[in-house]
């Protein structure tokens, strides 16, 4: 997601610096990007001047070190609190006194994160919806910390993206994955029982609640990976067991069938 995030601001005019882990990676958002626009001057609705002056906002380094001088910094890696909680750090000790540590995260405790440097005040969550350039929503999750100052300063950043902020606070899921991942686990164990085939499923959902995607192809959208880890963060969170994930939504992880990045999840896929 971070690609898209990167994508939007640089839109919006602001000079965007992405950090990733590898050349490879970054390569490859670069080239989500360069599609993503090029399909709206394809659509006449950019031109290739301004696509050129977009793509020059954006740079590219490997090393977190890069950031330093970043006025915001949004956090899109894996959706593993261990993980995150290391970037927070790192990040913490790099940036300015001054500089807001947003987080991406779909489901992970914004005040945990926040917890993890000397900077809780400017610490929140900034929770984008996929595809970002296309989604209207950031969902602004504020930790117990989180001042007034970065609120608001992050508020008004989301309207100058073109997005609409909507307040959460901040428990498992939020609100987006509280309720669109439990319906995406139960159609899986609609799947896993045998109830209906992966097309009626999703064919059931779209044409008769005008989803625009069924919840299996959705789930493939999002990545069976990440679907997983926000569904463990719910039981874990809420306690209940009526987040407990699908068996076969963890066996399709195990197998590597992680949906459209990994060539196969409830559908196969050929080469992205
Ligand atoms: N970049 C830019 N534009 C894009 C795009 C991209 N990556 N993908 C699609 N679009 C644009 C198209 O250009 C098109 O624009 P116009 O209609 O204005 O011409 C529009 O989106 C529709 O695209 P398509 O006609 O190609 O395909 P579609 O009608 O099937 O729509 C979709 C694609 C927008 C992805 C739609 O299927 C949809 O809304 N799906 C549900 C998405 C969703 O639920 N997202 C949230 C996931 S949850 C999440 O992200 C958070 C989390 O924590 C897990």
């Amino acid at each position: 997601m971070g690609n898209g995030i990167a994508q939007v601001a640089a839109r919006a005019g602001y000079d965007v610096l992405i950090s990733d882990v590898s050349e490879e990676f970054l390569q490859r958002g670069l080239t989500a990007i360069d599609k993503s626009l090029q399909r709206d001057v394809d659509k006449e609705r950019l031109g290739a001047a301004e696509k050129s002056e977009i793509t020059k906002r954006i740079r590219t380094e490997t090393s977190l070190e890069s950031l330093r001088g970043a006025g915001l910094v949004i956090e899109a890696v894996t959706e593993n609190v261990n993980v995150k909680t290391e970037v927070f750090q790192t990040l913490d000790r790099i940036v300015g006194a001054d500089t807001i540590l947003a987080s991406n995260t779909s489901s992970i405790s914004i005040t945990k994160l926040a917890a993890a440097t000397k900077r809780p005040d400017k610490v929140i969550g900034m929770h984008f919806m996929n595809p970002v350039p296309v989604m209207k929503l950031v969902e602004v999750i504020r930790g117990m910390a989180t001042s007034d100052d970065t609120y608001e300063k992050v508020r008004s950043l989301t309207e100058r993206l073109g997005k609409t902020a909507l307040d959460c606070q901040d428990s498992p899921g939020f609100i987006s994955n509280r309720v669109l991942m439990p319906m995406i686990n139960e159609a899986i164990f609609t799947l896993y029982e045998g109830v209906a085939t992966r097309e009626s499923i999703d064919g059931i959902m779209k044409l008769g609640m005008n989803h625009p995607m069924g919840p299996l192809t959705l789930a493939d959208f999002i990545g069976l990976d990440v679907c997983l880890a926000i569904m463990n963060v719910l039981h874990d969170g809420l306690g209940d067991q009526k987040y407990r994930p699908c068996p076969l939504l963890k066996r399709y992880v195990d197998a590597g069938w992680l949906g459209r990045k990994s060539g196969r999840g409830f559908y196969e896929y050929g080469s992205q």
